[in-house]
């Protein structure tokens, strides 16, 4: 690590930390979620996590499947809700986030299928909004999200929460970004494949959690990245609201915090 919030420019209103690289972040992050596991577990608790897809947490979930191998940490009384899931997709479809949290998670862990939870995109429409309440009252009833892991979109988003989201929505049906679609054309071979609606955690659910992660890597997210971080709060940029967060951290690698004011003007 280079630098961290004490000495960091001050245009900075979440603390953001930069690493060499992104596996460097990956490995601090995943370090923290599996020390709360495991005062957690030496206490008969169990222990909440939000979880994230995308190319951008599959170093954490390694390395967390790594520590499960390798150091015997257990996710047996681990909860997980994940933020998103695209509407329409099953666990069957391989672009659904279910079938990607089994590939890079829960398949290389202990955690009990019942207790790795992510939104349903099969819901009929009519049941949408029910299904919704209903993911919010589960992660009230059990105890709420310790630890929140993010990625941020080109656009901004957290979760699939779009500019446009308020700092009080909830769970709910949300239409996706052209700039999302497209940045998830290549998944899907084709922009057209893209579905164009998804489930997700809204703002407010992840301001919520006790603990939240935002990491970005790579030059696409830089500029998004530091307005985020720098720039006034506001519903057009869904990540900014992490500025109200009591304990939120911004993990970033070197490329993603380039447009940062302390590398701009140093
Ligand atoms: P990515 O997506 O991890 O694939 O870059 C992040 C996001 O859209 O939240």
């Amino acid at each position: 690590m280079n630098d961290d919030s004490a000495d960091a420019n001050l245009r900075e209103r979440i603390p953001t930390a930069i690493y060499s690289t992104a596996k460097d972040a990956s490995a601090v992050v995943a370090r923290e979620i599996s020390d709360v596991i495991c005062s957690r577990n030496a206490e008969g608790n169990s222990t909440v996590l939000g979880l994230a897809t995308g190319s951008t947490p599959t170093g954490v979930y390694q390395e967390l499947a790594r520590l499960h191998k390798e150091e015997s940490l257990s996710f047996a009384k681990v909860r997980t809700f994940n933020l998103d899931e695209y509407y329409g997709l099953g666990p069957t479809h391989p672009e659904s986030y279910a079938a990607f949290m089994e590939r890079h998670l829960f398949s290389k862990v202990d955690i009990p299928s019942d207790a790795a939870v992510v939104p349903d995109g099969t819901v009929p429409r009519e049941e949408v909004s029910a299904y919704c309440e209903s993911y919010e009252k589960s992660i009230l009833e059990a105890g709420g999200i310790d630890i929140q892991v993010l990625g941020i979109g080109r656009t901004g988003h957290i979760g699939f929460n779009e500019p446009g989201s308020g700092r009080d929505s909830r769970t709910r049906l949300v239409e996706l970004d052209a700039l999302t679609r497209a940045d998830a054309a290549q998944d899907f071979l084709g922009e057209e494949n893209v579905p164009p609606y998804a489930i997700t955690m809204g703002v407010g659910t992840i301001l919520d959690a006790r603990k939240v992660f935002l990491l970005a890597w790579g030059t696409p997210k830089a500029a998004i990245l530091a307005k985020a971080v720098e720039d006034s709060i506001s519903e057009a940029l869904p990540a900014s609201f992490l500025q109200e967060h009591k304990d939120a951290n911004v993990l970033v690698d070197e490329a993603a915090a380039a447009e940062l004011s302390r590398h701009r003007h140093p």
